[in-house]
């Protein structure tokens, strides 16, 4: 709790573009939260090491995901945006959070599974606990609600899991945070293949709308999607492509799935295509305008980003000096 308010924390990784669904399915949802909640938007970044890194590009896109959620509509006053490598206690919480995790849980995780089959060259130990990263990144700020998609719901048990067996030796010392299930946040799938999920690691570029995509992209990726051979655009089983492009015309418009069906009932798949993409470079197009002026308010920007790695420095350390004097460690001389 701070100012009587239950605290919200999230993070993304600051690797590969950030997608449509990125931000239909998790940005745009942040923005009013911090009415209801204190909210903590983290850019992980230490988790971005456990796949390697071009270091001056991996700063570029770090400092671009920042300016990107303020320019989604996230208050800097009102919510606390930083990047995890400016507090140290993500790292030295996760330390300590290793050795209360057993092997044999992370060796159940799916995502380690599938990335270590992905860069079979760089299994290290980060990737494997990168999951206890991310419990620390949680427990430190006491976190009474996390916004997650299903494919870290498995991370968010884990953290549970973590927290209850600390408490467990040392009293009460971790709220046991929770998923954070608002209105269901959008599902997004891929353009080339809407079986699945729309992902900023595809490695077809026609797979996905980045945020940062001009108009005549947008467009153009619309036009290409994948949809069946059939005329009509109804919401069904057994169109994916179609219902994929009605769900992401229904939220970028605001309107309801009947809506959409009857607004284009008659019409054919070039014209809601286009419909489509208009649309949607729409909702981005003031998103680029005030990501475009952050860019060039360096000033302005890291000023966010002091105020803010204070403000989360401060509360960080208040757990980790609480969890370091439960575990045995030595009391600082001052
Ligand atoms: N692992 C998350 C992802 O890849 C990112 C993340 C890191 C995160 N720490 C977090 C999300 C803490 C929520 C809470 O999407």
């Amino acid at each position: 709790m701070l100012d009587g308010k239950k605290m919200l924390f999230s993070g993304m990784q600051a690797t590969g573009n950030i997608t449509l669904g990125n931000y239909l399915g998790a940005l745009k949802n942040w923005v009013n939260l911090c009415d209801e909640y204190e909210c903590f938007y983290c850019v992980v970044d230490l988790h971005s090491i456990t796949v390697r890194q071009e270091p001056a590009e991996l700063r570029k896109r770090a400092r671009n995901l920042l300016m990107l959620y303020i320019a989604a509509g996230i208050d800097p006053e009102k919510n606390c945006l930083y990047y995890q490598s400016h507090v140290s206690g993500h790292a030295e919480l996760g330390w300590i959070l290793n050795c209360f995790t057993y092997m044999g849980e992370l060796n159940r995780m799916t995502q380690f599974k599938d990335k270590s089959a992905k860069h079979a060259d760089n299994i290290n130990g980060g990737l494997y606990t990168y999951p206890v990263l991310m419990a620390a990144d949680i427990l430190l700020f006491q976190s009474d609600v996390v916004p997650v998609g299903a494919d870290q719901m498995q991370h968010l048990e884990l953290t549970r899991d973590i927290a209850q067996r600390f408490n467990n030796v040392y009293g009460d010392v971790f709220t046991i945070p929770e998923a954070y299930v608002g209105k269901a946040g959008a599902r997004i799938m891929s353009l080339q293949d809407p079986t699945k999920k729309m992902s900023k690691s595809d490695e077809n570029p026609n797979a996905s709308i980045y945020i940062m995509d001009d108009r005549d992209t947008i467009i153009r990726k619309f036009k290409r999607a994948v949809t069946d051979s059939d005329t009509r655009i109804i919401y069904s089983e057994d169109k994916p492509g179609i219902r994929n492009l009605i769900d992401i015309y229904s939220v970028a418009s605001g309107k309801t799935i009947a809506e959409v069906e009857k607004e284009f009932d008659g019409k054919g798949y070039g014209d809601f295509k286009l419909a489509v993409g208009e649309t949607v470079a729409d909702v981005l197009e003031p998103i680029h305008k005030r990501f475009d002026e952050l860019s060039k308010d360096k000033a302005y920007v890291d000023g966010i980003i002091k105020a803010n790695a204070e403000k989360a420095g401060y509360i960080a350390n208040k757990t980790l000096r609480k969890v370091q004097k439960k575990v045995g460690f030595p009391e600082r001389i001052r």
